[in-house]
């Protein structure tokens, strides 16, 4: 192999059984924001600005989609941006960036609505297992649009998109928010009834609202849209990321001393908050806050995933590396995405004890955790890696940082904050 064949990558190495201690701020949620930005392009007059914006790297890949369609994307200030799509044109979005994230799929929404036509490539993401996403398409349908799908490539347009009634067989987030953005320029009602209730498509509904959308029901399950003929531009702040607040909670639980982390909703956690005081986590619920104290000894818990306000799929993965310090048996069912287990693998590299039988695992504990080679093999799995690292003995070397660096805005200076050992090394 010559020398400039060697490929470099980036790695996270974590020296744990550092205390944490102090404070840490949690920014705007990752999965409003990648809903924000394409339903911005739906105004018709003036810029979008969206304060809170995380410093993310799907941020950048949907900044790349936005260039391609000629949208001026501005970021202001760290965390703030402006999208101005006064000069957009429709053109197919086949930029490898729509393969990086899921959530490129909200292109298709906002274009069909916007222009009552996209076409565009196969959106990608973490592999969670099959991610269909036939509702969003049957819900185009619904609309008036035709659906055509050929070598990778969705084509969807429609003479003119009318308002219906539509039914998700499954309260999905992303079709919900999707046939919200499709139906905003249809001609009359749309209803969407066991719609997601997601705080996150309370956000979007909230945004295209002061816009001049006309969106009633957000965060309920059955949604209403009222046509309207033109959407402008507005200011809007991003909900804190209820799941970035999760795993610096799940952090906090496993490593902490005493740590606050600020700038939450804690309505959003409930789900996780009240199986953290199952386990006798030492947890203080503020306002806009929660701190968190040592606790001496964990109770195993069951947790099954469900959609809001149920556990979050999101947090099943940290939360599984907690279990591992807790004494007794966990049971942990996944029904959202039932092959989310990859982490286990992983964990059990570094010593955990945990039998997984697909959807769920069963986790004994504790077991003392071992620094090891792991790899991030997705998003949540690299969080739950991380939190491993943090209570393992010696270093944990975590690769395919990429995967974190998509959802979590500066999680390793964040870490150096609040006392912990973690550093990126470059390595072949
Ligand atoms: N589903 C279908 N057909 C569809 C759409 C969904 O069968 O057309 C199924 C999915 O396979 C899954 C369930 O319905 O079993 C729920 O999926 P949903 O559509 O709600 O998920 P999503 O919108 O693709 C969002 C988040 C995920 C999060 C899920 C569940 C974004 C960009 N992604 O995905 O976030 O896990 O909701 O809460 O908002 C993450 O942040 O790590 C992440 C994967």
């Amino acid at each position: 192999m010559k020398i400039e064949d060697v490929k470099m990558k980036t790695v996270f190495k974590i020296e744990g059984r550092h205390p944490l201690n102090g404070k840490v701020r949690i920014s705007g949620s990752k999965n409003a924001t990648v809903a924000l930005i394409p339903a911005a392009i739906l105004s018709k007059t003036g810029s979008v600005t969206i304060y809170g914006v995380p410093d993310i790297s799907d941020v950048e890949s949907l900044s790349l989609l936005l260039n391609e369609l000629n949208v001026t994307v501005i970021r202001k200030d760290a965390d703030h941006i402006s999208i101005d799509p006064t000069k957009m044109r429709n053109i197919p979005l086949d930029h490898n960036a729509v393969t990086k994230l899921r959530a490129s799929y909200y292109f298709m929404g906002a274009l069909l609505g916007r222009y009552k036509e996209v076409r565009m490539r196969m959106p990608g993401g973490c592999y969670l297992g099959p991610r269909p996403i036939d509702l969003h398409l049957k819900g185009f349908e619904a609309l008036g649009a035709t659906v055509e799908y050929s070598q990778g490539s969705y084509h969807i347009w429609a003479d003119e998109l009318v308002g219906a009634s539509i039914y998700l067989d499954i309260a999905s987030v992303g079709a919900t928010i999707n046939i919200m953005m499709a139906a905003v320029y249809a001609k009359g009602r749309t209803t969407i009834e066991n719609a997601a209730k997601e705080p996150e498509i309370i956000d979007v509904a909230t945004m295209l609202n002061k816009m001049g959308a006309k969106i009633r029901g957000a965060g309920t399950n059955m949604i209403t849209i009222d046509g309207v003929d033109s959407l402008e531009g507005c200011f809007h702040e991003i909900i804190p990321d209820r799941i970035e607040a999760g795993t610096f909670i799940i952090i906090a639980a496993a490593a902490a001393e005493a740590m606050t982390v600020e700038n939450i909703i804690p309505q959003h956690l409930e789900s996780l908050i009240s199986k953290l005081k199952e386990m006798d986590v030492n947890i203080e619920v503020d306002i806009d806050k929660v701190t968190i104290k040592h606790s001496d000894s964990l109770k195993a818990v069951d947790i099954q995933t469900l959609p809001y306000p149920g556990f979050a799929t999101d947090l099943q993965q940290p939360i599984t590396t907690l279990l591992t310090q807790a004494y007794g048996t966990s049971q942990v069912k996944e029904t959202i995405y039932t092959e989310r287990f990859k982490h286990c693998i992983e964990l059990q590299r570094m010593g955990a004890d945990i039998q997984v039988n697909v959807p769920g695992c069963a986790i004994i504990g504790p077991t003392p955790l071992y620094g090891d080679e792991v790899k991030a093999t997705d998003l949540r799995c690299g969080a739950s890696l991380v939190v491993a690292g943090l209570i393992a003995e010696g270093i944990t070397t975590i690769s395919d940082i990429e995967h974190i660096e998509r959802g979590y805005d500066n999680l390793d200076g964040k870490l150096k904050e609040l006392g912990a050992n973690i550093w990126r090394e470059e390595i072949e």
